[in-house]
């Protein structure tokens, strides 16, 4: 397991470092990950304010709107993905001057029980909103392994979901919450590689919970914050129901809805070492022990391209890269997005494509020859679904099931 952990770090930063600022602005979240609820197999905490700040009126539009929100999740507590349950587990912890936790995943087998639970939960005559010991407390909800927060245990199976806090507040009270974000920006537990946090402020008019709940859901890689909903908006269920449907690490910018959107597909640079395969879908499906592509990744067009440039531009060694684009067995290049070099595609036998610069700003393709073993590129576009609604196969990754 320790081998498998230390892989992902580096996994990781190659996935998770890699959306170039000048670009992202017009990138395309083609294909988004599935907006499909009733297949979502997501792990939320629901963090909700039962302080005086937030008031009985937005409590009760708090509840409304998460009944409304999941009534299309398929709730319950079966996390057998890999046999196919595609279950969303739900948790539910309550926050005035300390947390409590009302509900564990186990408690909450349908709509009905995630209904009558919130409707159990009534404001306390506290003053204190402790979004902080929230959630620490959504931690435990999450990952108590056997009395021990920690992630990816050995002896806590099926435990590479998707995962989502969901916070409901309505204060920055008292001056713990303003811990939140250096611990939420940080690594470790509450990294955002496997969190997704969701906000919803009940307080518009607080600066200083405004600043605390945009820096919690700030993603650095966009420069913006991603899921920082207000309490009083109209499309407040639908974009509850979007966000616990972003499962995947990859984010590009949805012009047509004006947002950052994260991106099913998860093309993934490989550099190889040690056994040179005589292909590159061998290289894709073979090269690490615990992952497995499903094949070459294809560059369809320019957003994905900008994208790739971008994942160069930060790990110049990726470069040349083979990519999917390949002679087909009628020896014709395909129809579609292309950008070759200048004089290429030469006319020869090198028969598949490469990704090359020689000054870091212009991007070409070149045809090289389809042998690893003879055109001596070592680096490979490989690809795969991320993790959402309608693919498992971040699964495969981590445990190489
Ligand atoms: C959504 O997922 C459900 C459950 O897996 C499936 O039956 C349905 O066909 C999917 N709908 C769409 C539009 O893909
Ligand atoms: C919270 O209530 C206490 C008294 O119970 C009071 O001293 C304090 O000023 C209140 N704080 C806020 C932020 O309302
Ligand atoms: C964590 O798990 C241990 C043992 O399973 C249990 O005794 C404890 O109450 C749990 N803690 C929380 C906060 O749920
Ligand atoms: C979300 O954060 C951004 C800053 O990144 C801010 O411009 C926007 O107003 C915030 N939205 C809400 C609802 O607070
Ligand atoms: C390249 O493709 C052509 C036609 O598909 C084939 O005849 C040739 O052998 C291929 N070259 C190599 C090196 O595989």
């Amino acid at each position: 397991m320790k081998l498998v952990v230390g892989f992902l770090v580096i996994f990781m930063e190659l996935v998770f470092g890699r959306v170039d600022q000048s670009s992202a602005q017009y990138l395309t979240a083609e294909p988004s990950c599935s907006s499909n609820a009733s297949a979502a197999w997501v792990d939320v905490v629901l963090l909700i304010d039962n302080s005086i700040n937030m008031g009985a009126s937005n409590l009760n539009k708090a509840k409304s709107t998460i009944k409304s929100a999941f009534s299309n999740f398929p709730i319950g507590n079966n996390d057998q993905i890999k046999q196919g349950f595609h279950n969303t587990r739900v948790g539910i912890v309550t926050f005035n001057y300390e947390a409590s936790i009302v509900a564990q995943f186990t408690d909450i087998n349908n709509g009905n029980d995630l209904s009558r639970i919130l409707d159990g939960i009534q404001i306390s005559n506290r003053n204190e909103s402790n979004l902080y010991d929230a959630l620490i407390s959504s931690l435990y909800v999450k990952w108590n392994c056997s009395g021990t927060v920690s992630i990816f245990p050995d002896d806590c199976p099926n435990d590479f979901r998707p995962v989502a806090f969901v916070m409901f507040t309505a204060s920055p009270y008292p001056k713990i919450n303003q811990k939140i974000p250096p611990m939420t920006g940080g690594t470790g537990l509450f990294d955002t590689d496997i969190l997704t946090y969701i906000t919803v402020n009940f307080n518009a008019n607080d600066k200083l919970l405004a600043t605390i709940l945009n820096e919690i859901t700030y993603n650095p890689l966009v420069k913006a914050s991603m899921y920082n909903f207000s309490g009083d908006s109209d499309t407040l269920v639908n974009d509850l129901e979007w966000a616990l449907l972003q499962g995947s690490p990859t984010i590009l910018y949805d012009s047509s809805k004006n947002r950052y959107s994260r991106y099913a597909e998860c093309p993934e640079p490989v550099t190889y070492q040690g056994v040179e395969y005589d292909n590159t879908i061998d290289v894709c499906k073979h090269v690490y022990v615990d992952i497995s592509y499903e094949a070459p990744g294809y560059i369809l067009s320019k957003e994905k391209e900008l994208f790739v440039e971008s994942l160069a531009v930060a790990y110049p060694y990726i470069l040349p890269l083979y990519i999917g684009y390949h002679k087909n067995s009628a020896s014709n290049w395909g129809s579609g997005y292309t950008n070759w070099g200048a004089g290429y595609p030469q006319n020869n036998n090198m028969n598949c494509t490469v990704i090359d610069s020689t000054d870091m700003v212009t991007f070409k393709w070149k045809n090289v020859l389809c042998d690893p073993q003879y055109s001596k590129v070592n680096n490979v576009l490989c690809q795969n679904y991320f993790c959402d609604a309608e693919h498992t196969d971040c699964i495969k990754y981590y445990r190489g099931l």
